[in-house]
């Protein structure tokens, strides 16, 4: 049995993910309603992503013996003042989640959960990839798509993101 509180934490941390999924669908959407199709579809795949690692952190808690509970995803409330907003938008969300997986980290090092441990390795390395993979997004949009020809390119590199799921995924 997992210590209760880290089974709290990580529930919890299911909501987190989905309401990613939630978030980046709505970028989807508003990139898609702008024409940047392959904005849209960069942030389709995202959201693929993160609905993957609520399932794992699920599977993670059910083969734990924890009865998993869900809880009401939050509206994602944006509106966008321009197409770099949800960029950095996206960039700091990932900030904000790899705070929640390094506390639930933190929390399983001081109680010697080694096996939790082991299960969010995974998560700390992905989003040390997140971080990095939106970082570049913003980089990118700030030196190509100042203009139309740039904006044009930037769209057709995104549109090519293929969604593959995690071929090893954490330690269960
Ligand atoms: Fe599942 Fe983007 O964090």
């Amino acid at each position: 049995m997992l210590n209760e509180k880290i089974a709290t934490m990580l529930n919890d941390q299911i909501n987190k993910e989905l309401y990613s999924a939630y978030l980046y669908l709505d970028f989807a959407n508003y990139y898609a309603d702008e024409g940047l199709d392959g904005f849209a579809h960069w942030y389709e795949v995202q959201a693929q992503e993160e609905r993957d690692h609520a399932f794992m952190i699920r599977r993670y808690l059910l083969n734990n013996g924890v009865r998993v509970k869900f809880s009401a995803i939050e509206k994602p409330a944006k509106t966008f003042a321009n197409h770099l907003a949800p960029l950095q938008a996206g960039f700091e969300h990932e900030q904000y989640v790899t705070s929640l997986i390094t506390a639930i980290y933190h929390e399983a090092f001081g109680q010697k959960d080694y096996k939790t441990m082991q299960f969010l390795d995974w998560f700390i390395k992905e989003q040390g990839e997140e971080e990095t993979n939106a970082d570049d997004l913003i980089k990118k949009m700030k030196l190509f798509g100042g203009d139309a020809k740039g904006l044009y390119a930037l769209n057709q590199e995104l549109a090519a993101r293929v969604y593959t799921p995690s071929a090893t995924g954490p330690a269960m």
